[in-house]
């Protein structure tokens, strides 16, 4: 079962001209093209993501990440092609024919995203439990204390000590924050966690205790995860299926073990390498 299925996926960011894509892309060694200056953040992009399962999607900085992250979690409404999304209820759903509010709806309701800076997924100026409080109100449920009992529930399951569900969470640790964004993350219950680049910025040790936390979340509540990282150690140690982008495409799919052990294109094989 697959939850999103993408078919030539193609962002511009710019005027455009006839030949922006064949100037550009992994072969071209460039995403913006020579004649037009347009920058062809994804190219033709085909990829399914498993339903139920973690896909690493690995890249250097610039080759396109966060702008497919977007528009599949639908922040971005710019891209061409065809992006099909797997609703709870089985149905295929083509992302590009849905209005703002439809996105905005399934951004409330069956997705949840977790961003790399705490300051674009945080609200400072209220508490810990106020930042999970406004996702579980998104939800429906009005009743004070059901929802602090649901926030506290929350912040306990992804390690944030109770007793500082007060306070903002301007004074926590970066590992803190994170957890307080995926716990705010959860909140809405999602059957689809995006997650980007959520590690970068954490010391080693406070890195591999947050994505312990992933893998046990994802273990037990069989989440489909979009993970977006620059590190395929990250990739390695959470994904069971990935995909390498470079200038805007696609140059490797397929599982993450079979990837590890025998990857097709030069570039993987380069990223395999610096991570050993
Ligand atoms: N709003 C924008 N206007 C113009 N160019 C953009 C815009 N957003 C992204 N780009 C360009 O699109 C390309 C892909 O950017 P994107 O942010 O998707 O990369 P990424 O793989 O997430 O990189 P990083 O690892 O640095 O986060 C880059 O060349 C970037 O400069
Ligand atoms: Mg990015
Ligand atoms: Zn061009």
């Amino acid at each position: 079962m697959t939850v999103f299925e993408t078919q030539n996926l193609t962002r511009f960011y710019g005027v455009r001209c006839p030949r922006c894509l064949e100037k550009t892309g992994a072969a071209a060694g460039t995403n913006i093209c020579p004649d037009c200056g347009t920058v062809v953040a994804l190219n033709n992009v085909n990829l399914r993501v498993p339903k139920g399962e973690i896909l690493g999607v690995i890249g250097e900085s610039g080759s396109g990440k966060t702008t497919l992250l977007r528009y599949l979690y639908g922040v971005d409404f710019g891209a061409t092609g065809s992006a099909l999304y797997r609703n709870p209820s089985g149905e295929m759903i083509e992302l590009g024919e849905l209005d703002p509010a439809q996105r905005r709806r399934l951004r409330d309701r069956e997705f949840g995203i977790v961003f790399q800076n705490p300051h674009q997924g945080l609200n400072f100026r209220i508490s810990a439990g106020g930042n999970i409080a406004e996702r579980v109100l998104v939800s429906g449920e009005r009743n004070y204390g059901n929802i602090r009992e649901r926030a506290t529930l929350l912040l306990d399951r992804t390690g944030v000590p109770t007793r500082r569900m007060d306070e903002s969470p301007a004074g926590f640790s970066g590992g803190m924050q994170q957890r307080v964004q995926i716990a705010r993350a959860l909140a809405t219950e999602p059957c689809v966690l995006f997650l980007d680049e959520v590690t970068t910025s954490l010391d080693l040790s406070v890195q591999a205790k947050i994505l312990d936390l992933i893998l046990e979340l994802h273990q037990r509540t069989r989440l489909s995860i979009l993970l977006v990282t620059h590190d395929i150690g990250v990739a390695r140690m959470l994904a069971s299926h990935c995909i390498v982008m470079r200038y805007g495409q696609v140059v490797e799919t397929g599982l993450m073990d079979q990837i590890l052990e025998d990857p097709q294109h030069a570039y993987t094989q380069e990223l395999i390498g610096a991570s050993l």
